[in-house]
């Protein structure tokens, strides 16, 4: 699984835990340097680079794990993001995680509209889970969404 704008990258240590093979990547040298101090011997997982450029090789991913990072990205950014996910991801894998719903035009975080996220995945992705969060950051409290996104098979 990929953890794309990891920051400090806290949850690979979760993910490794649970079994996941991970690799985590941030374009913000201070960023990998601090993922690195906190990860201790799972820093290996950690790469500096930028999610759009980055040459993972030619297997695909299982997992994109979001939080955080595609709120990050100015708008205009949006379908790279979704050809980028599109392209490493496997048939049938899945971007999961928590995204950031606010009608707010300024950001960053910049957040999604109604409806924005299905607009932009549908034809690639269908919807398969949602639920409310309860751990967010203040920043985010009351808008952030756990979803569970599907690659088509095309
Ligand atoms: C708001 S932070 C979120 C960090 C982490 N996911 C979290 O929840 O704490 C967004 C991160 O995405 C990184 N980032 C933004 N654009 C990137 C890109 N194109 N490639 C890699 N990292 C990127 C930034 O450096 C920053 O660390």
């Amino acid at each position: 699984m990929l953890i794309p704008g990891c920051g400090a990258a806290y949850e690979a240590v979760a993910f490794h835990e649970a079994g996941y093979e991970v690799i985590a990547i941030d374009f913000s040298p201070e960023a990998v340097a601090a993922a690195a101090r906190a990860l201790g011997p799972l820093q290996r997982a950690v790469r500096l680079g930028d999610f759009f450029q980055y040459d993972f090789g030619t297997i695909p991913f299982d997992i994109i794990y979001e939080r955080a990072f595609l709120c990050s990205l100015p708008r205009r950014l949006r379908p790279a993001y979704r050809t980028r996910v599109s392209e490493l991801l496997r048939p049938g894998g899945l971007v999961l995680g928590f995204f950031f719903y606010d009608a707010s035009e300024s950001g960053p975080p910049f957040g999604l509209g109604e409806g924005e996220l299905d607009d932009l995945l549908k034809g690639r992705f269908v919807l398969e889970a949602e639920e409310k969060t309860y751990s967010s950051v203040p920043v985010f409290a009351g808008k952030e969404r756990w979803q569970i996104w599907r690659r088509l098979e095309i």
